[in-house]
């Protein structure tokens, strides 16, 4: 088969890490007869500086005509640029912002698993870790307060800044569903996160999963307040099996998530929507503290692609090998810089990319 993939490498570390997935993607292609084509996107710092703005609708048009994107990551205040004193709407992040509203993908999941291999790199308690933990979050993707009203005023000298956050029914419903449907696949639990003792909007969105929730009666449901589950995860991480929250709640939540993991460059994620397009994802940044050093960790990015292959392609067997792989280098010792600990073997992106293709 053949499968068209709008790649888009992005700013910092984008690059690097795209070029170590693409290789692993290659490599399953040729085991498995697959051809993948990618087609160069510019998004982000790069798309500014090439043609002022961070997404192009030609762009757009390449990624909405595509059976995947794969990205790496855009923004930061890499080299000379001044990406930051343009408007906000024409910063790097708000491709990415309209990349996910154009493609309407409003589901995304966030894998959080402690491999064996890590539990060194784990900031947490052997006792707590136990024999180690395997969640995810689905984090709503294409509302709330980054897709609400804003300003910034001056009233009577005294300047004021707005933001709103705002959830309509159906938005909440769509994506419990998927909520529901993945733990269906899995240890059949979602825990909603909110902060419904305070916002009206969580209250709406506690009210609706209750209600989806009666379409799935083999899971469990439970809601949890998102300063307790911020304060749950690092007390009791085993506990989780799908949580689900709004999109604020989950980039926050995601990234405290990575690091009870090893390092934010072991999370991966898929933006998925109504269709079979999904956009491919690291949970990390640019990372500028460490581009062009070959430091940053690709295996966020690879286990990205894996994802890719699973939910885009229906490529399950191909998926599990690139796991495997990942398993296999990490067993072996090898480490990038962010999850190393004593007594294992320091590699360079590249080399770690290499790796896990050599274990294909
Ligand atoms: P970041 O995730 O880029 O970096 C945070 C820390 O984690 C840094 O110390 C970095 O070196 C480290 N890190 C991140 N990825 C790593 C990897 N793969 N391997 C090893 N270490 C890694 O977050 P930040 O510094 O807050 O943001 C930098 C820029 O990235 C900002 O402009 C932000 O808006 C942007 N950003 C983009 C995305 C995206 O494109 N999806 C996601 C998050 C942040
Ligand atoms: C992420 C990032 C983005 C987000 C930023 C760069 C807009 O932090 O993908 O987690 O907040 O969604
Ligand atoms: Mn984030």
């Amino acid at each position: 088969m053949q499968y068209n993939i709008a790649v888009i490498p992005g700013d910092g570390i984008g690059p690097e890490i795209i070029t170590e997935a693409r290789k692993v993607l290659d490599r399953i292609g040729t085991k498995y007869g697959h051809s993948f084509l990618y087609t160069e996107v510019l998004m982000g710092g790069v798309s500014i500086d090439a043609t002022g703005v961070p997404l192009t609708d030609e762009a757009l048009e390449i990624a909405k005509n595509s059976d995947s994107v794969l990205l790496g990551a855009v923004g930061g205040n890499v080299g000379q640029s001044n990406w930051y004193s343009l408007p906000p709407n024409l910063r790097p992040e708000a491709g990415l912002l309209a990349i996910r509203k154009g493609l309407n993908l409003f589901a995304n999941i966030r894998p959080a698993i402690l491999f064996d291999e890590l539990k060194g790199a784990c900031p947490l308690k052997d006792e707590i870790i136990g024999g180690g933990f395997d969640f995810v979050v689905m984090r709503e993707l294409t509302g709330g307060l980054y897709f609400g009203e804003r300003k910034t005023v001056e009233e009577n000298g005294i300047r004021k800044a707005t933001d709103t956050l705002v959830y309509d029914e159906n938005e909440i419903r769509r994506i419990a569903k998927w909520a529901f449907e993945i733990a269906m696949k899995r240890n059949k639990k979602v825990c909603s996160v909110d902060k419904a003792n305070v916002l009206d909007s969580s209250r709406l969105w506690r009210q609706i999963t209750k209600e989806v929730a009666k379409d799935y009666p083999e899971v469990e449901l439970s809601d949890m307040l998102v300063d307790n589950c911020a304060m749950q995860l690092v007390k009791d991480p085993r506990q989780f099996d799908v949580i689900l929250t709004e999109n604020m709640f989950g980039d926050i939540l995601s990234d405290e998530a990575s690091m009870i993991t090893g390092s934010i460059g072991m999370l991966a994620s898929a933006s998925l929507g109504d269709t079979k397009l999904g956009l491919y994802e690291p949970s990390h940044g640019s990372a500028p503290d460490i581009a062009g050093q070959n430091k940053a960790n690709p295996i966020a990015t690879i286990l990205s692609a894996a994802m890719m292959l699973r939910y885009s392609f229906d490529l399950e067997q191909e998926a599990d090998q690139i796991e495997a792989a990942v398993k296999a280098v990490l067993k072996k010792g090898y480490r990038t810089v962010d999850i190393m600990s004593e007594g294992m073997r320091l590699v360079g992106t590249k080399e770690m990319g290499d790796l896990i293709v050599s274990e294909l």
